[in-house]
């Protein structure tokens, strides 16, 4: 045994195993052998004939899985036909619950499918488990979105249809996400085909896809080779085919589409030019050499595989390149100490010894470390090549393997030209300390991304895609969707305008919404649940006293204000009585008074900094959560509102479901609402970025106590406000109700602050107050006056209307982006360029 001592001397790593036992658990049940998973069912392929899987790190037989014939991808388009009209009918937001169930699902499974990546790919489960499978969750978040906002911000737009996608191995459940979850956003119905090397987590995904009760049909996933894939591009009822994969198939795929109305969308090889200045940090660089060409063995289209170095650092470089590569870690992709993993296949792995033999024959210098890959898996050593003739074979041909070639420069002008010296132009790095450098340099490179200082950035929100032979078409963000969305000819195409509301399709009625508690999916934002879910109780409240038994007193329970994320006593001491209609006293809040108002705002600024530094994802997510919390608790939530108002349980439930809808809606723009660059006559360009404002003081209408309140705080809050609301004066029940699932939803304390009280009196102190940024009032004539007149004192920004200036139950009205407008300030940043 080591001592500390010499333990800290060698600074060796031990191994530190993942377990693989849940994941071979999961092949033991389906006695490693799968079937395909056709409308919502594993079937047996047609022919009974299969394919095996193995695992690149042994070498071993892992599984067994259908090969696909004609008549399964037959079954398989079929099962997408018949669904895509119920699917493509539901509004928006049913679609935004089923993928946002399935981002909650990756993320409860997302050790599973990681350490089932692992298996099936040979890459490291350090990269599966923080790159890949967050970034799944990651885009499934983000697609619930943007189907969210499909009426809104794609009106006359509706799915393409059925679309057939077929996608590589190296990263196969990324991939899957890429494509499908912009696809069921949209409206569309899918065939998924992965790749005959790494079927497993894409099977794993479609149990997920049946858990979470997405309708049967609506994704299908067959597995299978190149004939298979074949067979599902040369389909005549599949409307579009989006096809990740070699440069090769890329053009059989289009020479096969060509004049069949298909859309198509490819995403091909690449060989990245990763351009290094002789003014950059190389240390850096060095760091970033190793993500951009070992980060999954070098198995990634947009590799920076070309080193494109100015010649004065090049030796430097190339030293610091070689250390580096020495203390790499080639080993068991399990062990979460290593740094690459194995290569997908033995075909893969000799293609790839064969270009490094090439390579030298064609007189590059070759280095490799001194130590041994292990024998009992596929692996390839990381490798440089330096003196690399940008003519030669290795410097033109996609190597898709751990093989970094290097050539030098003298001037820009001449990195520029060999950067764009092939007929790929995917993706591309630029290095250099000097910005206007950086940016002048990026716009004359032919491809989709250029990274500055960096490399391998991805995010759901940006658009990945290539120019010329890496393919057309980009995933991710808006322009990602483009790609899924017809223009909607009359009320018929695609199986009817994506979002119309009205009566369930037939097949559909009885569907249920991702949720444990069920509501009609075609309805979801207009019409009662048809069931429920035992509630959650809110706590006992004077107005509970229908259920108890009459000759106990009641348990009382006055609501407090809520400040800094804790329930406050009022400091006044008082409470008000809260009234039905029929004067019958019903509860009491809080009175809020000037000192509340203080502190609420002193929690709200201290709340600013960390929440406008928040990513907007995390800001979705919370979105989410408080949606995900007040549907657990809805039928009380409507009960109170009937009481309170008036109005019937059934109404009450629809502002129920709009609210939760209206959070979605924010939890959606929360990363999309973009900000822009503008046209400047310099050159260079002018970023607009959109910033929060700071503190907003929320004065919510009377009617509608609990949409009118979120309508106001969710877009604030998904900006990156923080805010002090005052709830209805006459209905604040809602409100006090919501605080305690505020509690539960990870808001941070500071960040939603409510006191009950006068609303008008309330509205004049915080109109007054000097720390308070801006004020959105919906209210009185008089009030509206008050408000802007006090607001003058630090000019803070107002957003005055009367009471019935909106209808906040439609969604034209009650949302979209004038709110986030009036949320959020616009800062321009120049950024003059030249060399
Ligand atoms: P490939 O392009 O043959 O396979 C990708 C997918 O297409 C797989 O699902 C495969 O079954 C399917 N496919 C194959 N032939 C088809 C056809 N005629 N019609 C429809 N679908 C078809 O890639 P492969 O053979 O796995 O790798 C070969 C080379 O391709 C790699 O060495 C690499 O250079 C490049 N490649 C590039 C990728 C990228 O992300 N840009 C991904 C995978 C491979």
């Amino acid at each position: 045994m080591s001592s500390v001592a010499e333990i800290f001397q060698s600074m060796s790593y031990g191994p530190a195993p993942e377990s693989d036992v849940a994941a071979r658990r999961w092949l033991a049940e389906h006695e490693n052998g799968f079937a395909h998973f056709i409308g919502g069912r594993w079937i047996a392929a047609a022919d009974e004939s299969h394919f095996d899987v193995f695992e690149p790190a042994t070498g071993q037989l892992l599984a067994r899985a259908a090969q696909g014939s004609d008549a399964d991808v037959d079954g398989a388009v079929a099962a997408a036909r018949a669904a895509l009209p119920a699917w493509s009918a539901l509004p928006g937001h049913a679609r935004a619950r089923y993928l946002y169930a399935l981002a909650r699902g990756v993320q409860k499974h997302a050790r599973l499918f990681a350490v089932l990546e692992t298996l099936d790919n040979g890459k490291s489960i350090r990269e599966t488990r923080d790159l890949d499978i967050p970034l799944v969750a990651r885009h499934f978040y983000h697609h619930a979105g943007w189907a969210q906002l499909m009426e809104s911000e794609f009106p006359g737009y509706g799915p393409v249809g059925v679309v057939g996608q077929i996608i590589p191995w190296n990263f196969p459940l990324l991939m899957l996400a890429w494509k499908v979850a912009p696809a069921l956003a949209a409206g569309n119905t899918v065939v998924l085909k992965p790749a005959e090397y790494t079927p497993l987590t894409a099977l794993r995904f479609a149990e997920l896809a049946a858990e979470v009760g997405l309708p049967p049909g609506v994704l299908n996933i067959i597995t299978g080779d190149g004939e298979t894939g074949k067979a599902l591009v040369s389909h005549p009822d599949v409307n579009k085919i989006a096809f990740t994969g070699s440069t090769e198939v890329g053009k059989q795929i289009r020479r096969a589409t060509a004049g069949s109305g298909k859309k198509l969308s490819l995403e091909l090889g690449g060989k990245g030019p990763f351009l290094v200045f002789e003014d950059s940090d190389l240390d850096s660089v060095v760091e970033g050499v190793v993500d951009a060409i070992w980060f999954n063995q070098g198995q990634v289209c947009c590799a920076g595989s070309r080193l494109i170095v100015q010649e004065g650092v090049a030796d430097q470089l190339h030293d610091r390149l070689r250390a580096r590569m020495e203390r790499l870690r080639v080993g068991s992709p399990l062990d979460k100490g290593v740094d690459m993993g194995a290569i997908i296949a033995p075909v893969q792995l000799e293609r790839i010894r064969e270009l490094v033999e090439q390579g030298v024959a064609e007189g590059a210098v070759c280095w490799q470390p001194s130590w041994a890959c292990p024998t009992d898996g596929w692996f390839h050593p990381p490798t440089l090549f330096t003196g690399v003739a940008p003519a030669s074979t290795i410097a033109q041909v996609e190597i898709f393997g751990p093989v970094l070639v290097s050539m030098t420069f003298r001037t820009p002008d001449e990195a520029v030209a060999l950067a764009n010296n092939s007929p790929y132009g995917l993706a591309a790095s630029v290095w250099t300390e000097n910005i206007n450098l950086a940016l002048d340099i990026a716009p004359k490179l032919q491809c989709g991304v250029v990274w500055v200082n960096a490399s391998n950035l991805f995010d759901a929100a940006a658009g990945f895609g290539g120019y010329r032979e890496s393919g057309f078409g980009r995933e991710g963000g808006r322009e990602g969707m483009w790609e899924y969305l017809a223009k909607v000819e009359g009320a018929e195409a695609g199986g009817g305008l994506s979002g119309a509301r009205g009566a369930p399709p037939e097949n559909q009625s009885g569907a249920d919404l991702p949720s444990s508690h069920h509501h009609s999916v075609a309805d979801a934002t207009t019409a009662p649940p048809t069931e429920r879910a035992t509630p959650t109780p809110l706590g006992d409240t004077p107005e509970a006293a229908a259920s108890e038994p009459p000759h106990l007193p009641i348990l009382d329970r006055t609501p407090k204000l809520y400040i800094a994320g804790r329930q406050a006593r009022p400091d006044s001491g008082y409470s008000i009585a809260v009234h039905a209609p029929d004067g019958r006293t019903i509860g009491q809040v809080g009175d809020g008074n000037r000192k509340d108002i203080r502190n609420a705002v002193e929690a709200a600024r201290a709340a600013t900094k960390g929440w406008a530094r928040a990513t907007g994802h995390t800001r979705a997510q919370i979105l989410y959560y408080i949606a995900e919390n007040l549907s657990a608790r809805s039928t009380e939530m409507a009960q109170r509102i009937a009481r309170m108002t008036g109005v019937s349980e059934a109404d009450s439930d629809d502002e129920v479901q709009a609210t939760i809808a209206r959070l979605f809606t924010y939890g959606a723009w929360a990363d999309k609402y973009d900000g822009a660059v503008h046209s400047v006559p310099i050159r260079g360009v002018a970023i607009a970025m959109h910033e929060p404002i700071g503190v907003l003081a929320l004065v919510a209408p009377e009617r509608w106590p609990l949409l009118g309140l979120v309508s106001q705080m969710a877009p604030a809050i998904a900006m990156g406000n923080t805010v002090v609301a005052i709830p209805s004066s006459r209905h604040p029940l809602a409100a006090t109700d919501l605080y305690q699932v505020l509690d539960t939803s990870d808001v941070p304390a500071g960040v939603v602050n409510i006191v009950t009280g006068d609303r008008d009196v309330l509205a004049r102190v915080l109109a007054d107050h000097d720390d308070v940024d801006a004020i959105w009032y919906a209210g009185s004539a008089d009030g509206i006056r008050a408000v802007e007149h006090a607001s003058a004192g630090n000019m803070k920004r107002t957003w005055c209307e009367r009471e019935d200036a909106r209808e906040w139950r439609d969604p034209t009205s009650g949302e979209g982006r004038v709110f986030l407008r009036h949320a959020t300030q616009v800062k321009n940043v120049w950024v003059p360029y030249g060399e």
